[in-house]
């Protein structure tokens, strides 16, 4: 709750972290984004926004990768954290004053390949939707979102979705199962851009695939639709893993340790520096959750089960 309001004055929601369980990236277009097709997870771990009255806008920030936890705050309090732009935004679009509190509590690291500012933003978005009275309609949230980042739709969403363009242009995918994965989460995070820059020096310079032709999304949607685990675990993929290795090359080691503590698959979430390691179920997510831990490679490891729903109010 942000500290100083009553609590029947403020609303709060809650937002999905997400893999990629498919990323192929295309050649940089001409705006200087990526042309993706790419299948979206959304995954058990939350950020919490609560939003209450206030004159102007004010931004507190809490919990991981934030102050204590994570040494210097990573998470910015100012215009610059997409959260601000989102209150900005919806308040323009709804023709109201930007008047709010926002108090932004983390479990999703930032800069984690997990999505975490898009899943504050889209966060902020419902919240601040309920708190201003605003009626937007889903779509109009949908479309804002959209302004705001890449991901930001998707983390209104949730669930499973293929995403194209940028990776903003949504189409659900509807799948029966539940997955168990282990979120290995570093120390350190990898900036979107330098990685997204690594896989084009990488291209220019012959040593991947020129991404000239996207690598179809059907065999994972239907790994997705029909199971086994097994078939996903074998086409996982990720055209942003060997850009982010490049850049971090301790992150092959955690793969490796991964793969070996019984993960039937693992890879780099999205950008990275985060390991997803798929789990054969909740029982093995939990031995898996305790041998990485042991291991000493990441910061933070959390045992999480998706598909779950996108960005909703709580209580
Ligand atoms: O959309 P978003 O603000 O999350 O993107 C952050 C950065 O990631 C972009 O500025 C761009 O460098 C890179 N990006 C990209 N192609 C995409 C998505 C992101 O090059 N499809």
């Amino acid at each position: 709750m942000t500290a100083n309001l009553p609590d029947e004055d403020v609303v709060v929601a809650r937002a999905p972290a997400k893999i990629n369980v498919h990323l192929a990236v295309g050649p940089a277009r001409p705006d200087g984004f990526h042309e993706l097709s790419t299948v979206y997870l959304a995954v058990s771990l939350f950020d919490t926004v609560t939003v209450g009255p206030g004159e102007g806008i004010a931004l507190t920030v809490s919990g991981e990768g934030t102050g204590a936890a994570g040494g210097a705050s990573r998470v910015p309090v100012d215009r610059s954290n997409l959260v601000w732009r989102a209150a900005e935004l919806l308040a323009q679009h709804a023709g109201v004053p930007a008047d709010a509190t926002v108090d932004i509590r983390k479990s999703i690291p930032a800069a984690a390949g997990l999505a975490g500012g898009s899943a504050d933003a889209a966060a902020a978005l419902v919240a601040l939707d309920a708190l201003w009275d605003t009626r937007a309609s889903r779509a109009d949230l949908v479309e804002l979102a959209a302004r705001l980042g890449s991901d930001v739709p998707f983390s209104l969403l949730g669930g499973i979705a293929l995403g194209a363009g940028r990776g903003e242009q949504l189409t659900p995918v509807l799948a029966r199962g539940r997955w168990h994965w282990v979120l290995g989460m570093a120390r350190e995070g990898l900036s979107t851009p330098a990685v997204y820059a690594e896989l084009d020096r990488m291209r220019a310079a012959g040593r991947i695939p020129d991404g000239g032709e996207l690598a179809p999304p059907d065999p994972v949607i239907a790994a997705l639709r029909s199971g086994p685990l097994q078939a996903l675990a074998a086409v996982l993929s990720n055209d942003l893993e060997a850009p982010a290795l490049s850049l971090r090359g301790d992150l092959r080691r955690a793969l490796r340790a991964a793969t070996d503590a019984g993960a039937a698959a693992a890879l780099v979430s999205g950008s990275g520096p985060t390991v997803a390691a798929l789990a054969r179920d909740e029982a093995a997510a939990v031995r898996l959750t305790a041998a990485l831990a042991g291991e000493g490679l990441f910061r933070t490891v959390r045992a999480v089960h998706g598909p779950v729903a996108g960005a909703r109010l709580v209580g």
